[in-house]
C-alpha cells in the first residue's frame, strides 16, 4: 500500500493562514492532507506536476442560497468552478428546513425553492438528504429566522407572541440538535421586518448556548444602518452568540461613503466581542423585485419573473417605458420577481474587502433566470481582479479571507488550511490567470484559471468541467464541535 493515494508535485503552497507562499509537494491520505514538503518520488499512487501552479485550501463560500441547489445540481458547477468547496447555506433569514409548506412560500422565501421544495419538516430530514444522495460540496447549514416564522405564525405582519416564540425556539433547538450550525436572520424582508430586537435576541440565546453563529442581512443598509448595525450587536451580546454582519454593504446615492462610519463600528465590535461580516465584491446587489429599492438605484434589470418570465435580463427603465406605465405599475406586472440594483459605490466595496476582518461570500441566487454574476465570478473576481490586477492585498491574503478565515468564523474544524490533518479540500489554480469573467450581460461564464478541485480528498474539478464524482458531505454541528475537543 502506497504511503499517499495523491502526491502534487512542485505546487506553489499558500497555505490559507495569510503567510507567504512556498514551493512544496503536497501529499495526501483517504481524505485528509497527510504531508506538506519534500516527498521523496515513488510514495504516490498518483503523482501529479502541478509545475508551481498554487495548491490551496478549498474555498469556502460564506454567505450562500445554495439550500436546494446543493440538491437539484449536486455537480454545484457555479462554485466548484470558482474552487469553492464549502458552502454556509441558510442565510438572510431563508432556509429550506425546518419548513414543510401547503402553499407557496412568501417572498424571499421563494428564492430558494417552490411550494413542493419545502418539504423537510425537519432540519435532520433536510441534511440526511445531502447525505443520502451527496453533492460535490461540502455544506454548513443554518436555520432561517424567516423560515422559522413562516412555520410557527400566521399573520407575519406582527410581533410574534410569547406562543409563538416559544415554538420557534423548539424547532430552532430541534435544528440545531439535528446538526445546524446557527441562525440566520433578514429582517430587511417583510416575513421578518415586523419582528422586534427581543424576539430574535430570544432565539439568538438557544444558538449561543450551544457555541453556534448568528448571521443578519440587517433591517437596513442604508440610511439607517448605524442603527442596524447597533442592533445586530445587541441580539449577538443578549443571545452571547457570534455575530456576523452579511454582505456588508451601504446602499443609495446618499450614503455612499459611509463604510468610513461602519467599519470603525464594527472593528470595534470586534475588538469586544466574537463579530465578523463578509462581503460581495461588486456595486450591484440582487434579491427579490421590490418597488422601494427599484427606487434607490440607479439602474435595475430584472433577473426572473414568474409572471413575465420573458422580461428576464432586461432593464427595469425599458420594461416600464415599453409598458407606458410607472414604476410601481411595472414591479406590480412582474411579480414574483428577482433583480439586479445598481446602487453602491466602488470604493466603499473596496474598503469592505480590503479591511482585515472581511470573508468572501457569493450571495449567489443559483435559481435566477438571468442571475448577478457573483455567483459564478465572486472568488477568481477577488484573487484576479482586485488582489492581482488592482493590488488591494497579496494573493496570500486574498485567499485567507476565504479559507481560513472563514472556517474560524463559522467553526469548521479542521478545514480552510493547508496543514497536515486537515480535511483535502483543495484548489490549484494559475496565479496569473485566475479571473472572474461572468458579466451582467452574460452571468454565467465559468471563471478562468482554475485547474483541479478536490473535496474531501476526491477531484470534483477538472479541466473546465466537473467530473462524476460527489463527496460532499453535510457539516454537523455536533461532529464539528467533538473534532475540535479531539484536536486539543
Ligand atoms: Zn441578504
Ligand atoms: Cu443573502
Amino acid at each position: 500500500m502506497s504511503k499517499f493515494d495523491i502526491v502534487f508535485r512542485n505546487g506553489l503552497v499558500i497555505d490559507g493562514t495569510g503567510s507567504s507562499s512556498y514551493q512544496a509537494d503536497v501529499g495526501l491520505k483517504n481524505d485528509k492532507i497527510a504531508e506538506i514538503g519534500n516527498i521523496p518520488l515513488g510514495l504516490g499512487d498518483l503523482e501529479l506536476e502541478i509545475n508551481e501552479r498554487v495548491i490551496a485550501p478549498g474555498f469556502i463560500d460564506a454567505h450562500t442560497h445554495d439550500d436546494r441547489a446543493l440538491i437539484s445540481s449536486p455537480d454545484m458547477s457555479a462554485k466548484a468552478s470558482q474552487g469553492v468547496t464549502t458552502v454556509i447555506t441558510g442565510n438572510c433569514g431563508i432556509s429550506l428546513a425546518p419548513l414543510r409548506l401547503k402553499n407557496d412560500p412568501p417572498p424571499p422565501l421563494d428564492l430558494i425553492g417552490n411550494r413542493k421544495d419545502y418539504k423537510f419538516t425537519q432540519m435532520n430530514d433536510y441534511l440526511t438528504a445531502l447525505e443520502e444522495k451527496p453533492p460535490a460540496l461540502n455544506a454548513a447549514c443554518l436555520v432561517g429566522h424567516s423560515t422559522l416564522r413562516v412555520g410557527a405564525m400566521d399573520d407575519l405582519t406582527k410581533p410574534a407572541n410569547d406562543e409563538e416564540i416559544e415554538n420557534m425556539r423548539k424547532s430552532l433547538f430541534a435544528a440545531i440538535e439535528d446538526g445546524a450550525i446557527g441562525l440566520s436572520s433578514g429582517t430587511f424582508y417583510p416575513p421578518a421586518a415586523a419582528a422586534p430586537t427581543s424576539e430574535i435576541a430570544l432565539l439568538a440565546e438557544e444558538v449561543g448556548k450551544v457555541g453556534g453563529v448568528y448571521t443578519t442581512h440587517m433591517r437596513d443598509e442604508a440610511d439607517h444602518v448605524l442603527e442596524s448595525i447597533e442592533e445586530s450587536i445587541q441580539i449577538s451580546q443578549a443571545g452571547q452568540v457570534a455575530l456576523i454582519i452579511s454582505h456588508h454593504k451601504v446602499t443609495g446615492k446618499s450614503n455612499h461613503g459611509r463604510t468610513r462610519e461602519t467599519l470603525p463600528v464594527i472593528l470595534d465590535a470586534i475588538k469586544h466581542g466574537e463579530v465578523g461580516l463578509d462581503v460581495y465584491p461588486y456595486i450591484a446587489a440582487s434579491s427579490i423585485l421590490l418597488a422601494d429599492r427599484a427606487k434607490n438605484s440607479e439602474r435595475v434589470r430584472v433577473t426572473w419573473s414568474a409572471a413575465l418570465p420573458d422580461q428576464a435580463g432586461r432593464d427595469l427603465s425599458d420594461i416600464a417605458r415599453e409598458m407606458g406605465v410607472g414604476l410601481d405599475e411595472t414591479v406590480a406586472r412582474l411579480s414574483p420577481a428577482g433583480a439586479v440594483y445598481f446602487m453602491m459605490d466602488e470604493a466603499d466595496v473596496q474598503r469592505v474587502i480590503k479591511f482585515p476582518h472581511t470573508m468572501i461570500g457569493s450571495d449567489g441566487l443559483p435559481h435566477d433566470t438571468h442571475p448577478h454574476p457573483r455567483l459564478w465570478g465572486t472568488f477568481p473576481r477577488v484573487l484576479g481582479h482586485y488582489a492581482r490586477d488592482i493590488g488591494l492585498f497579496s494573493l496570500e491574503e486574498g485567499v485567507r479571507r476565504m479559507t481560513s478565515l472563514t472556517a474560524d468564523k463559522f467553526r469548521l474544524t479542521n478545514r480552510g488550511r493547508l496543514a497536515p490533518g486537515f480535511y483535502a479540500d483543495i484548489v490549484i489554480f494559475d496565479p496569473e490567470r485566475i479571473k472572474d469573467t461572468a458579466t451582467f450581460e452574460n452571468p454565467t461564464k465559468q471563471a478562468a484559471g482554475i485547474d483541479r478541485v478536490y473535496v474531501n480528498g476526491v477531484e470534483v474539478w477538472q479541466a473546465g468541467k466537473p467530473t462524476v464524482n460527489r463527496p460532499g458531505r453535510a457539516l454537523r454541528r455536533q461532529e464539528l464541535a467533538l473534532e475540535k475537543q479531539s484536536q486539543i
